[in-house]
């Protein structure tokens, strides 16, 4: 079945890092499989350049149907890829909404992690896995920056799903001698972005506002600070961890802090409007709590992969707020205008 020697597996491919993984894989001559959940709608938007690619699609990219509640067909679809590395992406990733659909939340973050680990545990050959952890498992943070050693005090349903997916991770590597990669990734953006994040939530609306499609966006604490890279420079990262003859947990990080409110003024910036004519804050966006600040030291990847982000907070702003604009001068969705 397949062409090259190194076979990645994704569940989560449909995802914005799912998708720009796949295409740095595919770069690398990987043979790619993909687990997606049966939808009404067989358009998969962020990966649908890559499956209309008749040299790509059935030769070495492949798509499998698969949920992450569904233990007897994830373990089939491993037994058969037989995968070189399994990169775990899948679940429900929204910090907000895991208040309102915790158990959901905590069985994709939680409980499917474990139920990976216990399957590639009993695969006959190795197979290296990535964890996609969060900083969102450091929640109220003890210190700033974060490292590796800070304490995990998570402030969410979400981060908590996460803190404990973590820990099993390492548990795993260190009793069983699995090779299992945390990376615990800060926010990380980019044209792909879900619409309901705060980051591309305001690209959109910056860019609508200025074509007259919109006349105000609502959002929830514009005071909130994160630390906001690029998502194609955190995929690499992703990769650069299973590469290594060790496995290990990294922080990935800018180790630059901004507001929701740096972004809202630079982004309006770019469409040259006044800002405050146009945001309004909205309680219904508001959480239950924060984590503090949340900021990254990643020294550590710097240090021992190699790894480094590239670009300015201002580069990223103004890349999602071009392609805003460029998807509705051409009437595209943004997904399918990158190169
Ligand atoms: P995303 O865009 O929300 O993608 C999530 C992916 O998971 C989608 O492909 C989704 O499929 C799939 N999925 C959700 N529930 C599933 C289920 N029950 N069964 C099978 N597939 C399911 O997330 P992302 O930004 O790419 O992030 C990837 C991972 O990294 C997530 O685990 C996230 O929590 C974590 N992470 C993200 C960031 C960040 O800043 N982006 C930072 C740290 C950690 P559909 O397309 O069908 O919905
Ligand atoms: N989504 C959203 N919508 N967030 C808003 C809004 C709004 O209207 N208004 C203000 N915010 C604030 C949130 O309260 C939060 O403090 C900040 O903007 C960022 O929110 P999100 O973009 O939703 O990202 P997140 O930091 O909660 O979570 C993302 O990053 C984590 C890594 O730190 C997700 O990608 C998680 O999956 C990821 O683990």
């Amino acid at each position: 079945m397949t062409a090259s020697k190194k076979v990645a597996l994704i569940t989560g491919i449909t995802g914005q890092d799912g998708s720009y993984l796949s295409e740095l894989l595919l770069e690398k001559d990987y043979t790619v499989h993909g687990i997606v959940r049966r939808t009404s709608n067989l358009f998969r938007s962020r990966i649908e350049h890559l499956r209309r690619d008749e040299s790509i699609y059935g030769r070495r990219l492949f798509l499998h149907y698969g949920d992450l509640a569904d233990n007897a067909t994830l373990g089939r679809i491993i037994a058969d890829v037989q995968p070189t590395e399994l990169y775990h992406l899948a679940g429900q990733s929204h910090v907000g909404l895991s208040f309102e659909i915790p158990e959901s939340t905590c069985e994709e973050a939680g409980m499917a992690t474990l139920r990976l680990l216990e399957i590639i545990r009993s695969q006959t050959q190795p197979v290296r896995f990535y964890h996609a952890s969060t900083s969102e498992i450091f929640g109220n943070a003890s210190e700033v920056p974060q490292t590796e050693a800070t304490p995990m005090r998570p402030t969410s349903p979400y981060g908590c799903a996460k803190t404990f997916a973590t820990q099993l991770g390492q548990v795993y590597r260190e009793s069983y001698g699995l090779f299992v990669c945390n990376g615990i990734l800060y926010n990380h953006e980019s044209p792909r972005r879900g619409e309901n994040f705060v980051t591309r939530k305001i690209a959109r609306a910056a860019a609508r506002i200025a074509r007259n499609l919109e006349t105000e966006l609502l959002l929830g604490n514009i005071e909130s600070q994160r630390d906001w890279g690029r998502a194609q420079d955190y995929v690499h990262a992703m990769w650069l961890m299973l590469q290594y003859h060790t496995a290990d947990d990294y922080v990935v990080a800018t180790g630059e802090l901004h507001s929701v409110r740096d972004f809202v003024e630079a982004a309006f910036a770019i469409v040259e409007l006044p800002w405050q004519k146009y945001v309004k804050h909205d309680p219904a966006f508001d959480r239950p709590t924060e984590p503090g600040r949340l900021v990254g030291c990643s020294d550590k990847i710097r240090k021992i992969l190699g790894w480094k982000p590239r670009g300015t907070f201002s580069e990223l702003v103004r890349e999602m707020v071009e392609m805003e604009l460029a998807a509705i001068d051409s009437r595209e969705t943004p997904h399918e205008l990158l190169p």
